[in-house]
């Protein structure tokens, strides 16, 4: 059959229709569904095949990916997924998604979409308010936390640069002595990545802790600095693997003492600022240059949705202004958000982040905050009553760390025993947990992290969600006996 998109305009009303249809079927099965169902696997292969010559059709190619990823996705937006910080996606924040592709703006100028442009203007603004950040600072909205780390350091080389006489956007690093960035052990690969992209080298961090678990040396970085000079501080505001954060507001200091440039990292521990219990662990951040954070986490909006701010505004557009094309045309008067990041061509992910933030504003997202610290610390009780488990490092924010120790089983085979436990998990028990490892020891443990709605729906009351963690808890205690048996040092 010879197919052409022209040829039938009924069909974009026939599929769009058949995928909303789908649609609350699958949100609502996520809650009985396994993460990662094996039973789907087999279906990866049926999206295989040569590059059709004819099309299928508009209705065949969406039946048959609809049920190919409804069958085949991993299924972490539910209630079963406790790995990384995966956020789901509010109904609000979905449908905002939809709408931004139905319309299909193009947000790379204000000329080009109006619409979006205004759109991230009253976004990045409400974020601001959101997190306490002050309205005058510059933001623009970024694909991911790394692009938004990427935007943070790039306005810190330019800086750099500019301290040197140099404009690194122009020019280029050539001749420029190496920018010195410093930070404890919590820095995420995320912003090591950024340092990879921007030429400065992912390996040039030079990292200050005082233990295993990577807390900063506050007083090894003040001497470190005594020798460097202005240099780039990261810190970081939730670390991954235990959601701990690093002091920004004594970093603040050394920053200031120093002359240096503060980025902070608050991919997902930005959203501690939305309760007044963990408000404090960011105490210092609007003495920050710059800052980075993700919405696809704890904003749960759907992939892909980060965002970045700077203190001075102008800090984005030197490191992002410069490239031109005549075909380009700004006005005199509205902002163009590629000038301010590392897109041109990008999607009005303003959308989904407004229509989230109209929905269920600051109180909203307060319950949603409080509703996983809830959770976590309550994750964390039980494990610390638990004789056989333990937990690897205090509960702080939305994320539990901790592992299986049953008695009798020597620390050298710990690792391995939790590393079984988690595959038996996988495979059966349908929740799954993060694996972690502290730095130092490479002990390796479960972590667990709350920082969603779990498919916040109207099922998504407190009562459910805390079943949900109980249950899970439960399933790791029983596969954690039924992996013991087996392991070589318990025999
Ligand atoms: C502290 C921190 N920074 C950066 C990132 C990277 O985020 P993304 O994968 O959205 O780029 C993460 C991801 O978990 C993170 O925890």
């Amino acid at each position: 059959m010879e197919t052409d998109p022209a040829t039938d305009p009924a069909d974009a009303e026939r599929v769009l229709r058949r995928v909303a249809e789908a649609a609350p079927g699958y949100l609502a099965s996520l809650a009985g569904r396994l993460v990662d169902d094996p039973a789907g696997r087999p279906l990866l292969a049926e999206l295989a095949g040569p590059l059709p010559e004819n099309g299928a059709g508009a209705e065949v190619a969406v039946e048959e990916l609809l049920r190919i990823g409804t069958g085949a996705a991993t299924h972490s937006s539910g209630p079963r997924f406790f790995h990384f910080v995966v956020g789901g996606a509010t109904p609000a924040a979905t449908a905002g998604d939809w709408i931004a592709t139905l319309l299909d703006q193009n947000a790379v100028l204000w000329t080009s979409s109006p619409l979006a442009t205004t759109a991230e203007t009253v976004a990045l603004g409400w974020l601001k308010d959101l997190f306490g950040l002050p309205a005058g600072w510059g933001g623009v909205l970024t694909p991911s936390a790394t692009f938004a780390n990427l935007t943070g350091l790039a306005a810190a080389r330019h800086w750099w640069a500019a301290r040197h006489g140099r404009d690194v956007a122009a020019d280029g690093l050539a001749g420029l002595p190496a920018m010195p960035v410093l930070g404890g052990g919590y820095v995420h690969p995320s912003a090591r990545k950024a340092l990879q992209i921007l030429g400065c080298g992912r390996d040039t961090v030079r990292t200050h802790t005082r233990d295993d678990a990577g807390r900063i040396d506050l007083d090894a970085l003040a001497t470190a600095l005594e020798h460097t000079g202005p240099a780039v501080l990261i810190a970081t505001a939730g670390e991954v693997n235990a959601g701990d954060f690093d002091p920004i507001d004594a970093m603040a200091d050394l920053a200031a003492e120093h002359g240096c440039w503060l980025h902070v990292d608050g991919a997902f521990g930005l959203f501690a600022a939305l309760s007044p219990r963990t408000e404090h662990l960011l105490r210092g951040i609007g003495r920050a240059d710059s800052v980075a954070a993700d919405a696809h986490k704890w904003l749960n909006v759907p992939y892909e949705s980060g965002f970045a701010f700077a203190r001075d505004p102008q800090a984005l557009a030197d490191a992002f202004g410069s490239w031109n094309a005549p075909y380009l045309v700004s006005t005199d008067t509205e902002v163009d958000y590629s000038r301010l990041g590392p897109e041109s061509s990008r999607r009005a992910r303003a959308l989904p982040i407004w229509a989230t933030l109209r929905a269920y504003g600051r109180s909203g997202y307060r319950a949603i905050v409080e509703r996983n610290l809830d959770l976590t610390r309550r994750l964390g009780a039980l494990v610390e009553a638990a004789p056989d488990l333990e937990l690897l490092a205090p509960v702080r924010l939305c994320v539990a760390c901790f592992r299986y120790r049953p008695p009798g089983v020597p620390e050298v085979a710990l690792d391995e025993l939790n590393a079984r436990l988690g595959r038996a998990l996988l495979a059966t028990a349908g929740c799954t947990p993060g694996r972690r490892c502290t730095a130092g020891t490479r002990r390796c443990g479960r972590r667990s992290s709350t920082g969603a709605p779990r498919r916040p729906t109207s099922s998504c009351s407190s009562t459910w969600s805390g079943s949900w963690v109980s249950d899970s808890f439960k399933t790791w205690r029983e596969r954690g006996r039924t992996v013991a048996p087996w392991h070589p040092d318990l025999t």
